[in-house]
């Protein structure tokens, strides 16, 4: 390194589900090559930076959640720069660099990023480096990769820029102390070294160890030379990939110790998994399943008994389901990993003292007084997607040559496409690697400094604690993953291929939820807990009409919504009631018309106004004038009544369930439909929707 002085910025990350802090991370990796060094923080960890007297440059990378919203970690921080009491020049002396994570199928394309480096500008903090807006639907290192290449760049000139700046300054001083020296920092000259960053890697290095291995290969093991007119697949690649040069990332400091020491017989709790909130473990009273056998979609309905608990609900309210991962696959990383015997020990966790990790710290997510298949079971999401700097770790833990060439490749520059197509898009895990490279054999530590946590998921309630005092019911469908050429086994969802196991035995099969028997005095048992932020709630006022859209499983808190609203018409025969309406949809009208008995109950009690249902499989009936096949359809063919109930009654609209294609389409609709109403083109309605949506008269729910 030529650069003895590292030149400091401060880099905030805000994250929901792991990829910017493991982006931010990569970042401040990558940062000590290039003569920087990185202060990173999680940007709610608000007590360890300043930025209102911050003087180095800043990085923020930062995702989007929800509709559009910034992660939770960063609610905090958006509400205080949105104080519209802040002066215009607040941040005037922040110099800043944002790489916003999104997709481009939900509504809002990196909206979290973008609302705070608009809000940033307005208080008039300037660019360094041009925002980045990584799209997460075809593959986030496009934009992130040459984004971080040019940051390394921006920062040099920002650096030079600012000393320039001072030398002027002291030497304008100095010419006017009467001393006439001019000179400008060497090390300015922008022409540090990048030498540690990037490890140069010709296959003519690895040749000889190729060969000196592939006698004690197995006979299943593709030679190098045997592939050469083969197509690419996880463990194998062809020319040109396997004769180029690669650029591959540095090796990540490891970072963490690893003791195992016997096991006092002592059971750890899940609540020690979740550090600011309280667990409940509550029964599973009942276990229906709505959809009928052959339906696509195998729907569940789950009943919990929270009457001996403290937590409570509103109707719409989602919550959180803690869910281990699946006992086979634990054993099977075990026994892979060599750690079979060792499973009941507990692990202690120390930072290893010559670490060159910035900010290392003790992962929270891991309980202290964890055993090795606690931690595989309970904290580590072992089905993440393994980034690229975790294969560049696991080349030190593989002792074939021909696989090492292989996970180089794949974490490359020149591989990434291969990465794409290999590791990325068919959602590759770390057992699955395991399998493909079996000489690879890493370490607990290294499990736990790579992989994210187990988050907990979410469900949306349909019940009401009013019409079913007590319980607690929620909808999901069981998450099914095919088998595929690259992994010959089908998966199901970590959460609800769990459930749907769990269930299994006290299963009622399709029948109407209401009617369906509870069980007796259940022993399964899950541990929820209250999601913090929930807006998607009935209108305070009951007179004020709204109209609900929910097809699949996004019907879920509607349910809850009619049977609170059911009740309140019962108990209160005088209030005045606004009209309510629902759009359905399904594929099969037979197959997963899901809570078709109590739907048409509501419409019969005059708790559902109107009820609008579309089959999207079926073929329309034949007197059908206007066949519709998805929600769109039937809102666009009741425009005037949604224009009605949105503009003339100021009523709401609630949308439900699959975020990236329904809820853009509905959107588009709505859109349509006021424009056309209001005789105002196309960006006019998106801003009466706008205001809608701030006046929270327009709510969505939605989910991947
Ligand atoms: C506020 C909120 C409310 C929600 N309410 C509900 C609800 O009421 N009902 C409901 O059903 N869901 C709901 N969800 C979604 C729910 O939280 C879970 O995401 C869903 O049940 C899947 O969880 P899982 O653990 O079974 O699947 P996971 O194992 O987490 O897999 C889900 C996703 O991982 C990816 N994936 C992983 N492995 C593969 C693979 N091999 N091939 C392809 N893709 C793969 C896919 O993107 C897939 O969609 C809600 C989510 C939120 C945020
Ligand atoms: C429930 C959910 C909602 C999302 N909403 C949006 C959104 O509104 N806009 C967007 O651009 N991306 C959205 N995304 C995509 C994420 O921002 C993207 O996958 C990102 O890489 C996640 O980064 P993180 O792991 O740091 O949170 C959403 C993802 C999920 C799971």
């Amino acid at each position: 390194m030529c650069c003895d002085i590292k030149r400091r910025f401060l880099l905030l990350y805000a994250t929901q589900k792991g990829q910017a802090k493991a982006i931010a991370e990569e970042i401040c990796q990558q940062a000590d090559a290039h003569g920087f060094e990185a202060d990173i923080h999680c940007i709610t960890e608000s007590d360890k930076y300043n930025l209102v007297t911050e003087k180095d440059p800043l990085v923020i990378v930062i995702s989007t959640t929800g509709t559009g919203d910034p992660p939770d970690t960063a609610c905090k921080f958006v509400k205080e720069i949105k104080n519209k009491t802040l002066p215009p020049d607040h941040f005037a002396h922040l110099r800043y660099g944002l790489l916003g994570l999104g997709d481009s199928e939900y509504m809002f394309f990196c909206n979290g990023g973008k609302i705070v480096d608009k809000r940033l500008q307005e208080l008039g903090a300037q660019h360094f480096h041009e925002t980045g807006l990584a799209d997460d639907c075809v593959g986030l290192e496009i934009v992130v990769e040459p984004w971080i290449d040019g940051l390394w760049l921006a920062l040099r000139r920002e650096f030079t820029s600012r000393n320039i700046k001072e030398d002027m300054s002291n030497n304008l001083r100095a010419v006017s102390n009467g001393v006439s020296a001019m000179t400008v920092d060497p090390s300015m000259s922008g022409a540090c070294s990048l030498d540690s960053e990037i490890q140069h890697l010709k296959l003519e290095d690895l040749e000889v160890k190729v060969t000196d291995t592939l006698s004690q290969r197995p006979a299943n093991v593709h030679s190098v030379v045997s592939v050469q007119n083969t197509e690419p697949s996880l463990d194998r690649s062809v020319p040109p990939l396997s004769k180029s040069t690669l650029n591959i990332p540095a090796l990540p400091s490891e970072y963490i110790d690893v003791q195992f020491q016997d096991s006092i017989d002592q059971e750890l709790s899940v609540s020690s998994l979740i550090s600011d909130g309280t667990v409940f473990h509550v029964p599973v009273t009942k276990a229906v399943q709505l959809s009928r056998e052959d339906a696509v979609k195998t729907a569940l309905l789950l009943e919990l008994d929270i009457s001996k608990t403290t937590f409570c609900y509103q109707p719409g309210d989602a919550f959180c389901v803690i869910c281990p991962n699946n006992a086979r696959e634990v054993q099977e990383l075990l026994h892979l990993l060599g750690l079979s015997e060792r499973k009941e020990c507990f692990v202690c966790l120390k930072i290893k003292q010559a670490t060159k990790k910035k900010g290392a710290a003790q992962p929270e997510h891991i309980p202290e007084g964890s055993t090795v298949e606690f931690i595989l079971t309970w904290s580590l999401e072992i089905r993440a997607v393994p980034k690229k700097a975790f294969l560049r770790a696991l080349v030190e833990y593989t002792s074939d040559a021909r696989e090492k060439r292989r996970l180089q490749e794949l974490c490359s520059k020149q591989g990434a496409s291969d990465y794409n197509s290999f590791i990325r898009d068919p959602n590759i895990c770390l057992l699955d690697l395991l399998h493909a490279f079996p000489t690879c054999r890493p370490p607990l530590n290294l499990l736990i400094e790579h992989l994210p946590k187990l988050q907990a998921r979410s469900y949306s309630a349909s019940s009401s604690n009013l019409f079913q005092p007590g319980k607690l019911q929620f909808v999901f469908n069981v998450v099914e993953f095919p088998s595929s050429p690259s992994r010959l086994v089908s998966r199901k969802g970590v959460c609800t291929g769990w459930l749907a196991e769990l269930v299994e035995p006290m299963l009622q099969p399709h029948k109407n939820s209401l009617n369906a028997k509870e069980g007796k005095s259940s022993t399964v048992k899950v541990s929820i807990f209250a999601r913090p932020i929930n807006t998607f709630h009935l209108p305070s006022d009951p007179s004020v009409p709204f109209m609900m859209v929910g097809p699949g499983t996004g019907v879920s808190p509607f349910i809850g919504f009619l049977q609170h609203r059911q009740k309140l018409q019962e108990e209160h025969t005088d209030w005045k009631f606004g009209e309510t309406w629902l759009f359905f949809g399904c594929r099969h009208q037979d197959r997963d018309y899901l809570f078709r008995d109590e739907l048409r109950s509501f419409v019969e009690n005059s708790t559902l106004t109107h009820l609008k249902v579309c089959f999207s499989r079926d073929p329309p009936a034949a007197a059908e004038k206007n066949p519709t096949k998805y929600v769109q359809d039937n809102i666009r063919l009741c425009a005037k009544e949604v224009a009605r109930v949105l503009l003339k009654e100021r009523g709401c609209f609630y949308v439900c369930g699959d975020a990236k294609h329904m809820a853009k389409d509905v959107n588009d609709t709505l859109v349509d439909i006021l424009s056309t109403d209001a005789g105002v083109d196309k960006l006019e309605a998106m801003k009466i929707l706008a205001t809608l949506r701030q006046e929270k008269r327009y709510l969505q729910d939605v989910w991947a």
